[in-house]
């Protein structure tokens, strides 16, 4: 075991330029070390990808050389975590992931990445849990808690507001202050608060025309200011553009590094006088305490069992997969009486289970479906396959279908395998539309044609336009990418050895002209706006009282759940406000199951506008047939506020919420209403508010009214165009009721 390094010695120890070297990496994907006459000062770290993997690179290998990586498991990721809905689950994985790195050496796993799904069409969905800020933060702090529980460091990602590939290098997101705190910003502040993750990366983008990397409202007045945290920051790869900039803004390290000249820049600075030494001492701080943090872990490395991480990126892979419609229960179907079944599709014999980009992980074995679905038939039962289309652009389309469609035509069941093909979706480019290639839709028109017993598997890694097809097939899948077991996983699931559990974390839309940020996507001239303010996903849609395919939530089991008993109880106030939401949730069919139970809260008369109803709670039970079970979700006083820009903070408006409980944002079964004790939220009081705004208010109402009924009772309803006329105008009038001092003198007692 290594000794912990003395911090504070080499504080005083190191010299200018070995700090300044330390702030910035050695390579691609190591910091730099420090020895002196053959002994070694300030060891090395790796850092490697994240966030499903271990992707490993050979040492001299650069950024994007992205093949070739040491073997890893692959786990699902987080498009099909996220459907998880399960924290437990998700903190397995991420044990394993650690696991793996200390295995390998590897002191950092960059991720889990955090980002909001804005629109179906980022690139890189499929590396983000959901559209939603609790669920990706509770799930996100999950898997850090894993990943660290082995002594190796998660880097959360990308902080912040890095919700597309387009430009993503350069572009500004140009986003309201509530929709940063509500939105964009709460699964980051719930992780770090929750789950201390030894590191966060800053992400590529500007934030309202600041680079996060330079930022120092982000990484300083609120990350360490509000937040408090004490942990490393690091850039993204190649996002630091001012190295002395970034210091100054909180970035502590550098990646990659490589070059001379970052380090001589901050040397410069600090000799000129235009760098405080202590922002450099802050930075090699917290990467000294980083590597202490690290170093154990790394030093003694480890090994794992392959086998069991692969049982386990199954048992995951199962619980991922979405059961999006399953008409006439034709699923699951029997294995020992399945008849005569077709396997159509090239996703079936070539999978897709992991995205493209950084994030691509070597894995140790891989399941393909259809062999999978092979070994779990039996008896007399058959399997054909057919290819249907070419997953790249060779290949003969027609002749492909042709062939499909004997096979459908022959078939008891078809089990049609479609989905985006790997070109069609990864880093660094967004998609420009939702629909599934147009020769894999002509082949569901084709093979529906000729056989009423269709089950769809989708392979995609954010959500595909289902309108226009869906209504000819008897059931689909939303497989998601499933990771290197996924296919073992989704036999399981079509023959009924295992039962659908995930649950949407990203709305289904019918049309991308439906997408809430479809006026603003991906933005023009190095600028994206964020139109649709608070308004993200389900959010939007429920507002809009827009048709989805399928709501945020949504998902089918092989069985149906029941709904009682909703009970609340409140106490307490203000911060103190803590509210228990019961219900018993029945498993009323023949099947064990697990059930998503999601707890939305809504304020119909607050001060300002609000979405219909949020997420704040939600827990997966798993229940036998028959079974029932008494769910309790605790809310407490930070899932009642909204951010309040005018105040600049965070308010608790008191007054009556909407509780409702169900199994996804559109299937509420059961409604309460709670009031609660908070503050009085209304309109600021100043001379130039207008006269109705100050009646409404229960401190400012009565003093105007008493300062204007001076020479007798005012009638307020004898002239309504002085309602919403602002008082300084009024006190302007000649004759009016009140004078400019007065009103001064009212605006200082009303806001005491
Ligand atoms: C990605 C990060 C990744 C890094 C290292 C960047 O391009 O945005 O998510 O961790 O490269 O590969």
């Amino acid at each position: 075991m290594t000794e912990p390094l003395d911090v504070t010695a080499l504080l005083s120890e190191l010299s200018l330029a070995e700090k300044a070297a330390l702030c910035t990496g050695e390579d691609f994907w190591n910091s730099v070390g420090i020895a002196r006459d053959g002994q070694v000062l300030v060891p090395a770290v790796m850092l490697t990808d994240g966030p499903h993997g271990v992707r490993k690179q050979a040492e001299d290998a650069d950024h994007v050389d992205l093949e070739g990586s040491v073997p890893a498991t692959c786990f699902p990721p987080a498009v099909a975590l996220g459907s998880s809905w399960d924290p437990e689950l998700v903190h397995r994985v991420g044990v394993a992931l650690g696991e793996e790195s200390r295995a390998e050496r590897v002191g950092v796993l960059l991720g889990p990445g955090i980002n909001i799904k804005r629109s179906p069409l980022c690139g890189r969905n499929f590396e983000y849990l959901s559209e939603d800020p609790l669920i990706s933060g509770v799930l996100g702090a999950a898997l850090v808690r894993g990943i660290q529980s082995q002594g190796i460091a998660a880097s959360v990602k990308h902080f912040a507001v890095n919700n597309q590939e387009t430009d993503r290098m350069r572009v500004s997101a140009e986003v309201d202050a509530r929709a940063l705190q509500e939105i964009y910003l709460p699964a980051f502040h719930r992780i770090i608060t929750e789950a201390d993750p030894w590191t966060v990366m800053c992400s590529y983008n500007r934030i309202n025309g600041v680079y996060a990397s330079e930022n120092s409202w982000l990484l300083i007045d609120l990350l360490r200011g509000q937040w408090n945290y004490p942990g490393l920051v690091m850039s993204d790869w190649g996002a630091v553009r001012d190295r002395v900039a970034s210091l100054r803004a909180g970035l502590d390290l550098q990646m990659p590094g490589g070059g001379a000249r970052p380090v001589d820049a901050v040397i410069d600075a600090v000799t000129a006088g235009r760098l405080d030494p202590a922002d450099l001492d802050r930075a090699v701080e917290r990467l000294l305490r980083l590597l202490n943090q690290v170093l154990p872990a790394v030093t003694q490395g480890g090994s794992y069992d392959v086998d069991a991480h692969h049982a386990l990126a199954r048992e995951v892979a199962t619980d991922c997969a979405v059961l999006l419609k399953n008409e006439q229960d034709l699923l699951p179907l029997d294995p020992a009486n399945a008849g005569a079944i077709a396997v159509i599709g090239e996703l079936a014999r070539t999978p897709r289970y992991q995205g493209a980009g950084s994030s691509l992980v070597s894995p140790t074995r891989l399941d393909v479906p259809l062999a999978e679905i092979e070994r779990t038939v039996s008896g007399s039962n058959t399997v054909t396959f057919a290819a249907g289309y070419p997953i790249d652009e060779t290949g003969d389309a027609e002749a492909l279908l042709a062939e499909a469609v004997v096979a459908a035509q022959g078939a008891d069941t078809v089990l049609l395998f479609v989905g985006l093909p790997p070109a069609a979706e990864e880093e660094g480019f967004d998609r420009t539309h939702l629909d599934l290639p147009a020769d894999q839709l002509a082949l569901i028109d084709a093979v529906a044609a000729y056989n009423d017993r269709v089950v769809v598997v989708l392979s995609n890694g954010s959500a595909v336009a289902l309108d226009g097809w869906q209504d000819q097939v008897s059931a689909v899948l939303e497989g998601w990418l499933l990771g290197q077991a996924g296919g073992g996983a989704i036999a399981d699931l079509l023959f009924g050895l295992a039962a659908p559990s995930g649950r949407l974390t990203e709305t289904i839309p019918r049309r991308l002209a439906d997408t809430p940020s479809y006026l603003n996507f991906p933005g023009e001239q190095g600028q994206v706006r964020y139109g649709e303010g608070i308004f993200v996903g389900y959010r939007y849609y429920d507002a809009r009282q827009l048709e989805v395919s399928y709501p945020f939530g949504h998902g089918l089991s092989y069985t149906s759940f029941d709904y009682r008993d909703l009970r609340t109880t409140v106490t307490g106030a203000g911060d103190e406000l803590a509210v228990e939401v019961s219900v018993t949730v029945s498993n009323t069919g023949q099947r064990d199951g697990k059930e998503v139970v999601q707890v939305y809260l809504g304020q119909p008369g607050s001060y300002l506008q609000r979405p219909a109803r949020e997420l704040k709670g939600f827990a997966k039970v798993a229940l036998a047939a028959g079974e029932a079970t008494e769910v309790t979700i605790r809310l407490t006083a930070p899932d009642f506020r909204y951010f309040h820009p005018g105040k600049d903070r965070w308010v608790l408006q008191g007054g009556d919420f909407t509780v409702a409980v169900g199994s996804s944002s559109r299937d509420l079964r059961l409604h309460a209403g709670i009031t609660v004790d908070g503050e009085y939220v209304g309109p600021e009081l100043t001379a130039d508010a207008p006269f109705e705004d100050w009646l409404a208010d229960p401190i400012g109402g009565p003093l105007l009214l008493k300062a204007i009924s001076k020479d007798g009772p005012f009638d307020v309803a004898a002239d309504r165009m002085m309602l919403p006329t602002p008082l300084r105008v009024i006190a302007n009038f000649p004759g009016a009721p009140i004078t400019p001092e007065e009103l001064d003198a009212l605006v200082v007692a009303a806001n005491g």
